[in-house]
C-alpha cells in the first residue's frame, strides 16, 4: 500500500513544514501548525484533456505594444458593487468576498447573478438548489441567465463549466471545494490553497470571472492562510451588524481600482436595496430636541457620510464610574474625557458616559471626535444643540482641533443635507466659497465649549 503523504502547515500563514513544531517560523504564532494529508498531483491543470482554446506559452512583449483599450468591465447592475470594484468586473479576475456568517454574502451574490444580463453560474457547496430556489424567490425569481449548481468537487464544476460556458462563475463557499489532487479534507489549508489555485488558473485562462466567497474567522480575517487574500485580485469585505439592517462593502485589496470606495446596502425582506443617500437615513429625523445627539460629518472612503452620535452622562452609581461605546473605539472616549477634564475644567470623573453611534455603524474617522465631545458636553448640560450644526474635527491630546482630510467635501455634503452651520479647525485649508452654510473655525476645544455653552 502507497505510504500516506502527510505534511505540515501554519493555519495563520500557511507554511509548510514537514514536521511539527510548536511555533511557526514564518509568522511566529503559536499552535498554529497542524497535520494535513496531501498527495502530489500527477497533472496540477483546471483541465486534464488539452484542448484549443488553452494558451500557448506566453511570449514577452514590450510595455506599449500591449493593448489595454480592449479591457471591458461587465457592468453588474448593482451600482454599489460596481464602485467598489472600481466600475465592474474585470474579465479574468478573481474576487473573494469575506463577512461574518449571517451577514448576507450568499444574499449578495445571489442577488447579482439574478440581475446579471449574462450567463452567471452559481455554484453552492453549502445549500440544496431548492434552497437556493427559496431565497431567490424572495429577490427576484425569474431570471433566464442564472443557473445553480451544487457541488463540491473542483473537476466536477470545471466539467460542467466548460459545457455550460458562462460568462461569471460564483463559488460558495471556496472553504467547502475539494480536489482530487489533495487528499486532506475540504476546508483544510492545502485544499483551499489547491482549489484557489485551480480556480485562478481557469479564470486566467479563460477570462471568466470568478467570484469566491470566504469565511472569517472570529477575529475577522478570511479562513484560510493568508496568502489567500494574496492570490486573488480582489478582497472584498462585506459588515455590519447583524442585527442592524445597513451593510457595508469595502475593498480591502484591489488589483484594479481604488481601496477607498465603498457600497452601502439594507438587508430588506427582499434582499439588500442599495443605500444611494446613506446620510439621510442615518440621521434620526425627530422633531422635539434631545439633548446628547450631536452630527458629524465623517467620510467613509471617499464619500461623506453623515452620523448622528449620542452620548448619556449621568451621576455614576458606583465608585467606578462606566464608560461604554458602541461603534467607536473605547480608549479613544477615554481620552477625549481626558482631554475635556484637563483643558475645559468638566468635572466627568464621577460620571457614568455611555456613547452610541447609530445604524449600528462602526467609524473610525478621527473627525467624529468634535461630534463625540459636543454629543457629552450637550448630554451633560442637558441642552440639546440645535438640530442644523454638525461637526467635522480631531481632538489632540493638547485640546487643539487637529485639521481632517478632504474637508471641504464634508461641508458640501452638510451644505447639500441643509444643515446652516459647520464646526471645522482653524488650520484646515478651505478655498471653498460656500454660502449657504456657515464654517465654524476652531482652534482649541476651550473656545469649542465656550461657543457650545453659552
Ligand atoms: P446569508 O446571505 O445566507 O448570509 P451569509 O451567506 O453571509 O452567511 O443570510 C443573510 C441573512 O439575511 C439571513 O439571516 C436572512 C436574511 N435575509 C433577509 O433579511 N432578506 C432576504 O431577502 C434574504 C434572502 C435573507
Ligand atoms: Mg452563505
Amino acid at each position: 500500500m502507497a505510504k500516506v503523504k502527510t505534511s505540515f502547515f501554519c493555519q495563520s500563514c500557511g507554511t509548510q513544514y514537514s514536521k511539527w513544531q510548536g511555533q511557526c517560523n514564518a509568522c511566529k504564532q503559536w499552535n498554529t501548525i497542524v497535520e494535513e494529508v496531501i498527495q502530489k498531483p500527477e497533472k496540477n491543470d483546471w483541465k486534464t484533456t488539452p484542448s484549443t482554446n488553452l494558451k500557448k506559452a506566453s511570449v514577452p512583449l514590450r510595455i506599449n505594444e500591449i493593448n489595454s483599450a480592449k479591457e471591458t468591465r461587465l457592468n453588474t447592475i448593482d451600482s454599489e458593487f460596481n464602485r467598489v470594484l472600481g466600475g465592474g468586473i474585470v474579465p479574468g479576475s478573481v474576487i473573494l468576498l469575506g463577512g461574518e456568517p449571517g451577514i448576507g454574502k450568499s444574499t449578495l451574490l445571489l442577488q447579482i447573478s439574478l440581475q446579471l444580463p449574462y450567463k452567471t453560474l452559481y455554484v453552492s457547496g453549502e445549500e440544496s438548489q431548492k434552497q437556493i430556489k427559496m431565497r431567490a424567490e424572495r429577490i427576484k425569481p425569474d431570471s433566464e441567465n442564472c443557473f445553480v449548481l451544487t457541488e463540491t468537487k473542483t473537476q466536477n464544476i470545471f466539467k460542467q463549466v466548460e459545457a455550460l460556458q458562462p460568462d461569471v462563475v460564483i463559488i460558495d463557499s471556496i472553504q467547502t471545494l475539494h480536489s482530487d489532487y489533495i487528499e486532506s479534507s475540504s476546508g483544510s489549508i492545502s485544499q483551499i490553497k489547491e482549489c484557489t489555485s485551480e480556480l485562478i488558473k481557469f479564470a486566467k485562462e479563460t477570462a471568466t470571472p470568478v467570484i469566491l466567497i470566504g469565511h472569517i474567522t472570529k477575529d475577522g480575517n478570511i479562513a484560510g492562510p493568508k496568502i489567500l487574500e494574496h492570490m486573488v485580485d480582489t478582497v472584498l469585505q462585506f459588515e455590519g451588524d447583524r442585527n442592524h439592517v445597513f451593510r457595508i462593502l469595502r475593498a480591502h485589496k484591489n488589483r484594479f481600482g481604488s481601496t477607498n470606495e465603498i457600497g452601502i446596502y439594507e438587508m430588506q425582506g427582499s434582499g439588500l436595496r442599495e443605500v444611494t443617500n446613506p446620510s439621510e437615513i442615518l440621521i434620526s429625523k425627530k422633531d422635539e430636541d434631545l439633548s446628547g445627539n450631536a452630527i458629524a460629518a465623517t467620510l467613509e472612503g471617499m464619500r461623506p457620510l453623515m452620523i448622528e452620535v449620542q452620548a448619556l452622562v449621568s451621576t455614576a452609581v458606583y465608585g467606578t464610574p462606566q464608560r461604554s461605546a458602541t461603534g467607536f473605539n473605547a480608549k479613544r472616549l477615554n481620552m477625549l474625557l481626558a482631554v475635556l477634564e484637563k483643558r475645559a475644567g468638566f468635572r466627568l470623573g464621577a460620571k457614568d458616559v455611555f456613547l452610541n453611534i447609530t445604524g449600528g455603524i462602526t467609524v473610525d474617522d478621527p473627525a467624529i471626535d468634535l461630534a463625540v465631545v459636543a454629543s457629552i458636553l450637550s448630554s451633560n448640560e442637558d441642552e440639546p444643540l440645535p438640530k442644523d450644526v454638525c461637526f467635522a474635527g480631531e481632538v489632540g491630546l493638547s485640546g487643539e482641533i487637529r485639521p481632517v482630510q478632504r474637508v471641504e467635501q464634508r461641508i458640501l455634503e452638510a451644505e447639500k443635507l441643509g444643515f446652516s452651520t459647520i464646526y471645522v479647525s482653524k488650520y484646515n485649508k478651505i478655498t471653498l466659497k460656500t454660502t449657504a452654510i456657515k464654517v465654524n473655525l476652531l482652534s482649541k476645544i476651550e473656545d469649542f465649549v465656550v461657543q457650545l455653552i453659552q
